[in-house]
């Protein structure tokens, strides 16, 4: 198997790497380090390009600017043919959007569109997938009906306890530019599987993690408020009571949707993927369990104003993943998911005093 991972030193596209070359694929890493860009030294990705080149071992970095439209066709019109391309390579913050919006859309959209594009001229045999986002939802999920309970907010109405399936709709809500360019991206991706017919999923993520997450603020919840807990840094919760939910799931759960997908590809379809009903959280449970789990008592402070758009109550629907492709589930408990991310933070913490 050949594979083509594009934003491969990222969180994501670095566990696609480590998956996909542990089943023994030729793997392709596409990055330009952008995240540095993005996030500044913090963001930095090349110690994980880095670690791929050491330990993977069918592995081959290429530095690749996704908005480099030439660059991408000439890529995809190589010699390297590739069964399956993960596209992770992305703006992938609200908060930046904002104060860089050109970046993000070209990066997000444009470069996604170079992609598809490429891989209609030159690869349509590949099957290909993008990463998108549950934010393509908007605030639309904040709509429904909820009820406040001691630590979080859930859904009031039974028949939504399953969580947000596919059939939100993705206009007439407040976005953020993020959430604006990773619907162009979305809608442009199913446009290419089904009007060329070409091999493509998109998956919308919840909160996708793993022990690996640099999280900071604003981005990254539960990999933050860890890394908060364990150095005591105060963690600021803004609004909702810090009951807000979200459903969080472990890289290799997702590559594992990724993979079963690339087996049996439907072309143009859309899956909600993230932790479901299992491993969600609020902030206040969350804190809860990592002090439970040895992480240590998160110091929080109060902020009155929520962040703009901020989803209050996310689950998402996971039937339809799970219907299409029988076999697929949750597998990382989200105890395990911290558990692991404890002990990260800690080595990671101990190296830097
Ligand atoms: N992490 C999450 O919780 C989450 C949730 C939902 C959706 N997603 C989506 O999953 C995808 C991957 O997210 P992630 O968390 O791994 O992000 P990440 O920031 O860790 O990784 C993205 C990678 O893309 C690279 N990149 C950025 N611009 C580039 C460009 N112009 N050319 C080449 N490479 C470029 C960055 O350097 C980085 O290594 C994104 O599309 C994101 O929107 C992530």
């Amino acid at each position: 198997m050949r594979v083509l991972v594009t934003g491969s030193n990222g969180l994501i596209g670095s566990e696609a790497v480590a998956y996909f070359d542990g089943l023994g694929a030729d793997v392709v890493g596409a990055d330009n380090n952008m995240r540095a860009l993005f996030f500044g030294p913090d963001g930095d990705t090349r110690w994980n390009q880095r670690r791929l080149e050491r330990e993977a071992k069918r592995f081959r970095h290429v530095e690749l600017d996704i908005r480099d439209r030439e660059a991408v066709l000439a890529l995809l019109e190589g010699d390297d043919r590739f069964d399956l391309i993960v596209h992770c390579a992305a703006q992938p913050s609200h908060d930046l959007a904002a104060r860089m919006p050109f970046e993000d859309f070209d990066v997000n959209a444009g470069g996604t569109l170079n992609l598809l594009e490429g891989l209609r001229r030159h690869q349509p045999e590949a099957v290909f997938v993008l990463m998108s986002t549950n934010k393509v939802y908007g605030d639309a999920p904040n709509e429904l009906p909820l009820v406040e309970l001691a630590t979080r907010w859930d859904y009031a109405d039974e028949r939504d306890r399953p969580g947000i399936s596919e059939s939100c709709r993705l206009d007439r809500c407040l976005h953020s530019l993020f959430g604006a360019s990773k619907v162009a991206a979305d809608v442009m991706a199913q446009e290419y599987g089904r009007y060329f017919g070409l091999k493509i999923g998109v998956f919308r993520g919840g909160c996708l993690t793993g022990p690996q997450h640099s999280g900071v603020e604003l981005h990254g919840f539960l990999s933050y408020l860890c890394k908060a807990a364990i150095t005591g840094t105060t963690y600021k919760v803004f609004g909702y009571k810090g009951k807000q939910v979200r459903d969080n799931i472990h890289c290799r759960d997702v590559l594992r949707a990724i993979h079963r997908f690339a087996e049996a590809p439907r072309p143009g379809e859309v899956y909600n993927l993230g932790g479901g009903r299992g491993n969600s959280c609020s902030i206040l449970e969350a804190a809860d369990l990592v002090a439970e789990l040895g992480g240590g008592r998160l110091r929080t402070e109060y902020v009155e104003t929520a962040r703009r758009g901020d989803h209050i109550c996310y689950i998402s629907d996971l039937r339809k993943l799970e219907g299409h492709y029988p076999g697929w589930r949750v597998e990382i408990s989200l105890r395990d998911i911290l558990a692991e991310m404890i002990d990260s933070w800690r080595s990671r913490h101990r190296r830097t005093g």
